[in-house]
């Protein structure tokens, strides 16, 4: 974060800034004019510990660190990804045809490819080794080869077309394979057909789910060409490297290095996304994305959500001090939101070096999880009105529910517990913004709610293939934006590899081909890997 004009006045007005009770009193209109919309989305931020002066000095912090260069850089496609020398060009993948520049068409072909691979699936063409239709297809990827599709796919579960609602869909991610192990209980060899989406076609959590789920095929066909053509599809930028695994060219789809995992949703890595809803439902999904990428490039700073979504997380975090950040989804059907925020933010902006590889001395992405907000508030939101940590929280929520259950009988029932969920979105951000001030207060100490936690609300009109694909690219491009004013490359994820190499050179140790190297372990992992080699 640079050095700049705006540094004074934001510090000095961070150390004066009232309490939210305060700041509505003095300026009560502010719930109507503190807001952004774009592309269908209404951020409400005016329980953030804000003002008009604030506001302008952190529309200028951005300006003075170069953002609006960036940002042109980012959407043309040019190296923004300084470290490892390539462009984060996720916002050509969702470019419309007919717009797309010729180093863009390529998008369009293998999104072609996989809506023709989609179609056989869907219409039954495509067969299991016994000549049977597919009935269920298991995603086995991790990290943004899981998260964007497993979230989506069950977040607009609703809108499915007849043909996905068809297949089941499944995911197993986890390394362990406990996840697999309990499909594979379950699944007819015949009938199930696996995806191995990995950007790099090395990752060992995907690749060791996608051996066992061969010799497990093995085990009722002996014939591999027939399984490797009838129960495989590849999803990679490593063409080589699926067809050494392989995989014949058919069964392979293709994205590129330029796509970042944790922003590849948009691309091949999409095809469950596709399968369980249909094509066209994933055409609304990036067509979303690309009118909230038009409201980025155009908006002004303080009209633009993800850039005010940005500035008012650098706020908290540099000014006020608040490292922590709830995702509050007030939707059952973003049940999986939350944790794919956890990778886009924290893989992303978890950082401690700026692009020239000098520390920083300042914070940058504080600590981010959450849950669907009607069931945190059973379990954590005590921390959040009582406890010591001050925190910062996004609330989601769609305005129109149930629109299309008028048939049911229970229609009633449901629009009253839509209500319901909707009364309680909005009594948790008055609560944490004011307090036991929201209410007639009893001074017993353990009853008081000091309030004062500043959240946002991000109002769409109803979930659906576009708004979650404008809601998505929305926090995508607060994180870029974050990165840019804290000086720090969000797309590279060096911190996850040590971590990779130190578990290879345990696994020896494990199955008892490794002794002599154990005598170079701290204490506590040698005595921890001893304990486990005695109880297995
Ligand atoms: O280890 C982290 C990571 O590289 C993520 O960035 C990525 O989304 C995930 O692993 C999976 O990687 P791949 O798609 O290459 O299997």
């Amino acid at each position: 974060m640079k050095d700049c004009q705006a540094m004074p006045s934001l510090q000095r007005k961070a150390a004066g800034m009232p309490p939210l009770r305060e700041l509505f009193d003095t300026h009560p209109a502010r719930g109507t004019i503190f807001r952004a919309s774009g592309a269908g989305i209404t951020l409400d931020y005016s329980k953030q510990r804000v003002d008009a002066e604030v506001l302008q000095a952190l529309a200028q912090l951005a300006e003075q660190s170069g953002f609006e260069a960036e940002r042109a850089r980012l959407l043309a496609g040019e190296a923004v990804n300084k470290t490892e020398n390539r462009a984060a060009w996720h916002t050509a993948l969702r470019v419309p045809a007919d717009q797309q520049t010729a180093a863009q068409s390529c998008v369009e072909e293998q999104l072609q490819r996989m809506e023709a691979l989609v179609g056989k699936v869907q219409a039954g063409v495509w067969r299991g080794f016994s000549g049977k239709r597919i009935t269920d297809v298991v995603n086995l990827g991790v990290g943004g080869s899981d998260l964007g599709p497993l979230m989506v796919t069950h977040g607009l579960r609703e809108h499915a077309e007849p043909a996905g609602r068809a297949l089941n869909v499944h995911f197993a991610s986890t390394i362990d394979g406990s996840q697999l192990f309990d499909l594979l209980d379950r699944l007819n060899p015949e009938t199930t057909l696996f995806i191995i989406s990995s950007k790099s076609f090395t990752t060992i959590d995907t690749l060791s789910n996608a051996d066992t789920v061969r010799s497990w095929l093995a085990s009722h066909c002996n014939d591999e060409t027939l399984l490797l053509r009838c129960h495989f599809i590849g999803v990679s930028a490593a063409q080589d490297k699926m067809t050494a695994w392989g995989l014949p060219a058919e069964n392979q789809l293709y994205f590129w290095e330029w796509v970042g995992g944790r922003f590849s949703l948009w691309s091949t890595i999409g095809l469950p996304i596709a399968l369980a809803l249909g094509a066209s439902v994933f055409r609304q999904l990036l067509a979303g994305a690309h009118a909230m990428d038009e409201h980025f490039r155009t908006a002004p700073l303080l009209q633009n959500v993800p850039v005010m979504l940005a500035l008012l997380g650098v706020w908290n975090v540099n000014f006020l001090d608040i490292r922590a950040h709830a995702i509050l989804p007030y939707d059952g059907r973003l049940k999986y939101f939350p944790s794919y925020l956890e990778q886009l933010e924290m893989e992303s902006n978890g950082k401690s070096v700026n692009q020239a590889g000098e520390p920083l001395d300042y914070a940058t992405c504080p600590v981010l999880w959450g849950e669907i907000g009607a069931n945190a508030q059973h379990a954590f939101y005590q921390l959040l009105h009582q406890g010591t940590q001050a925190v910062a929280s996004d609330f989601i929520l769609a305005a129109c529910r149930y629109e299309a259950t008028a048939h049911i009988a229970y229609h009633e029932q449901l629009l009253a517990q839509h209500q319901l969920n909707i009364a309680n979105c909005l009594a948790q951000s008055r609560v944490l913004a004011f307090g036991d001030a929201a209410v007639a207060a009893d001074d017993t100490p353990w009853r008081r709610y000091p309030g004062n936690q500043p959240s946002s609300t991000l109002l769409l009109e109803r979930l659906d293939p576009r708004s979650l694909g404008a809601l998505i690219a929305a926090y995508e491009h607060k994180v870029f934006t974050q990165a840019v004013i804290w000086g720090i490359n969000p797309f590279d994820q060096w911190g996850v590899e040590l971590g990779k190499q130190v578990a290879l050179q345990l696994q020896p140790l494990l199955n008892n081909s490794g002794a002599a190297s154990a005598a170079k372990l701290d204490t506590s992992t040698r005595a921890l890997a001893l304990s486990i080699q005695q109880q297995q």
